[in-house]
């Protein structure tokens, strides 16, 4: 049992619906794709555009997107380290409950620490985590600056701004790196197809 766990007396329910038969009501086979990369990469652009894809294809899928989760479920987190260690915890949770619903579920979040998205890949099954690396150099995402943050962080109106003060992890081991310097977003969806075609999953 995890010791971390703080409801005593709680029972873990064993479901009639097992997770591989709603798998295979959809004809599919569920995974987490987990992007990671600094603000402006590209993370929610790409997410978006290999789900319209998919929902093209006739798979079933759901994109999970940082500035939406932080409306709602993790409204309560702002982004001190322990919170953002916190808000991706959450969404690692939530992304396995979407993959055992039978889902090809989708993040894009910056998850600047690695041992986070370490932790979300061990609570997956093995071969359904894909940790994927939207690449493009701090000085890129600073150019763009699609929200105005950088030049808002620069002028020291936000703390903490990932890539300003406080820190990026770049993957050591992704699953895939894409740079958006280089790719357009077709070609960036249609790498990731071939990606995951040749895994399995499509
Ligand atoms: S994470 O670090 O906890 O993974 P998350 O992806 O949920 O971050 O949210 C990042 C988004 O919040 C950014 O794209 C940006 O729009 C906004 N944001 C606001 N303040 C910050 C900050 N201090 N650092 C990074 N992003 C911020």
């Amino acid at each position: 049992m995890d010791s971390n766990v703080k409801a005593t007396n709680v029972v873990w329910h064993a479901h009639h619906v097992s997770r591989a038969e709603r798998a295979a009501q959809k004809k599919q086979k569920p995974c987490v794709i987990w992007f990671t990369g600094l603000s402006g990469a590209g993370k929610s652009t790409i997410a978006n555009a290999l789900e319209g894809e998919l929902f093209r294809l006739g798979f079933h899928s759901y994109l999970l997107d940082g500035d939406n989760i932080r409306h709602g479920l993790n409204k309560d987190l702002g982004f001190s380290d322990a919170e953002r260690v916190e808000n991706i915890r959450r969404i690692g949770e939530v992304a396995k409950l979407f993959a055992d619903a039978g889902l090809i579920a989708l993040t894009a979040f910056i998850s600047p620490f690695r041992a986070d998205r370490d932790l979300v890949r061990k609570i997956m099954p093995e071969g359904e985590f894909f940790e994927v690396y939207v690449h493009a150099p701090l000085d890129v995402c600073e150019s763009r600056d699609p929200k105005g943050l950088y030049k808002k962080a620069r002028a020291g109106q936000i703390k903490n701004f990932t890539g300003i003060d406080s820190p990026y992890e770049a993957p050591e081991h992704p699953d895939l790196t894409i740079n958006t310097g280089e790719l357009s977003i077709e070609q960036s969806v249609h790498t990731l197809l071939a990606f995951l075609k040749e895994k399995g999953k499509l």
